[in-house]
């Protein structure tokens, strides 16, 4: 009885202006393939679960957009939002209606905007994963080697063992700069990649325990879900929730953490430097994306604007060129953190 929880709320600022408010990166296509990352994550999980018990939760504004890239999907699987209030209230949601459905599920909740490159490696991962976690009352998560001191991960040290599967000793969400370089040299640490297996019983102990209002508050509206009644009970109950990750509020603290390492070939788009790292580069080690470029003296710039469209680029070295929708950015790849600042501090709309 597998169930998936996509999560697919997200708005995808660092990623401007590809990805605006009415059209956030998971409902882009990237690379050109003809479907978005959401899309790309249906795919992956339909594999493993009946396309009937993959729920989508998102923002309310993006209800039509995600019917219409997933057409193999009914509007009662796509739970809306309000308001955000980052993943906890997300899942809480989203077990909650499983509950109502059911008594015993396996359940997979996955972001909506990571690239897997090897899809075979990942479903064996995904098998052994839903293996362990029927018969274990344990929250497991994907482990992946990390490479850089990144700060917008978590990170999981590892219990000593054998093998792929670990008790997790602890998990520390986006450390800074500092730890995250410690936690890199000491060789113990994987990246959490944000996919998480568990049992229905087990991740409705875990809400119960280390966020009791929370799952009392979704527990309230059992007599409303798959009733007409469900989104308005929710537009009531969802503003009040404590804006809170499942990372920060749960995995965190719980005592019951196990991780499956794994190498997948994982990437999250985080940022357009992800989006270069993973793109095929000419000899200058530049990337053009979606339009045609002629490069002179010019290297590892990431290039992108509408496509049909010619970027003539001279003497530049390192930068971001992206036009969408009446935006042109042009910034410093080593910048790319502060575009979160430029949207907010751009007038056009986002
Ligand atoms: N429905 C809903 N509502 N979805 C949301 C919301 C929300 O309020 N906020 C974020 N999401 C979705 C995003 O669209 C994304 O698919 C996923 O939840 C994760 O949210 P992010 O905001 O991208 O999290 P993060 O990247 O900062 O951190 C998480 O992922 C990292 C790996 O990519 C954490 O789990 C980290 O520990 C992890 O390393
Ligand atoms: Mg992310």
């Amino acid at each position: 009885n597998n169930y998936c929880i996509i999560m697919a709320g997200g708005i995808g600022s660092r990623f401007w202006p590809f990805s605006r408010n009415n059209r956030p990166k998971q409902f882009l296509d990237f690379f050109g393939t003809g479907r978005s990352l959401l899309q790309m994550t249906f795919d992956r999980f339909s594999k493993f679960v009946p396309a009937q018990n993959i729920l989508i939760v998102s923002n309310v504004i993006y209800k039509d957009l995600i019917l219409e890239q997933l057409p193999e999907i009914s509007a009662d699987q796509v739970l809306l939002e309000p308001c955000r209030r980052n993943t906890a209230p997300c899942i809480a949601y989203a077990v909650h209606r499983i509950k109502s459905q059911t008594d015993k599920a396996n359940i997979i909740v996955s972001p909506s905007d990571h690239l897997i490159l090897k899809e075979d490696e990942f479903g064996s991962i995904i098998k052994t994963g839903l293996d362990f976690i029927e018969k274990n009352d344990c929250l497991l998560t994907l482990g992946i080697k990390p490479s850089r001191p990144e700060t917008g991960y978590g990170y999981i040290q590892i219990a000593d063992g054998k093998g792929p599967l670990r008790k997790v000793m602890t998990f520390t969400e986006k450390p800074d700069l500092e730890l995250a370089k410690v936690f890199l040299k000491s060789g113990e640490f994987f990246w959490n990649s944000g996919m998480f297996l568990w049992n229905l019983q087990t991740i409705d102990a875990a809400f119960e325990k280390l966020l009791p209002e929370m799952h009392q508050k979704f527990s309230q509206g059992q007599e409303f879900y798959n009733t007409d009644k469900e989104q308005e009970f929710i537009n009531e109950a969802f503003p009040s929730c404590h804006n809170i990750s499942i990372d920060y509020g749960v995995m965190e603290k719980a005592d019951n953490v196990y991780v499956l390492t794994a190498d997948f070939g994982w990437s999250d788009l985080g940022t357009w430097g992800s989006l270069y790292d993973l793109s095929d580069k000419d000899d200058n080690k530049n990337v053009t994306l979606k339009c045609n470029a002629q490069y002179y003296n010019s290297k590892e710039n990431v290039v992108t604007l509408e496509p049909g469209k010619l970027a003539v680029i001279d003497g530049l070295e390192g930068y971001i060129v992206a036009e969408s929708n009446n935006v042109l950015l042009i910034c410093k790849k080593e910048n790319e953190q502060h575009i979160r600042q430029f949207v907010t501090d751009a007038q056009v709309k986002f």
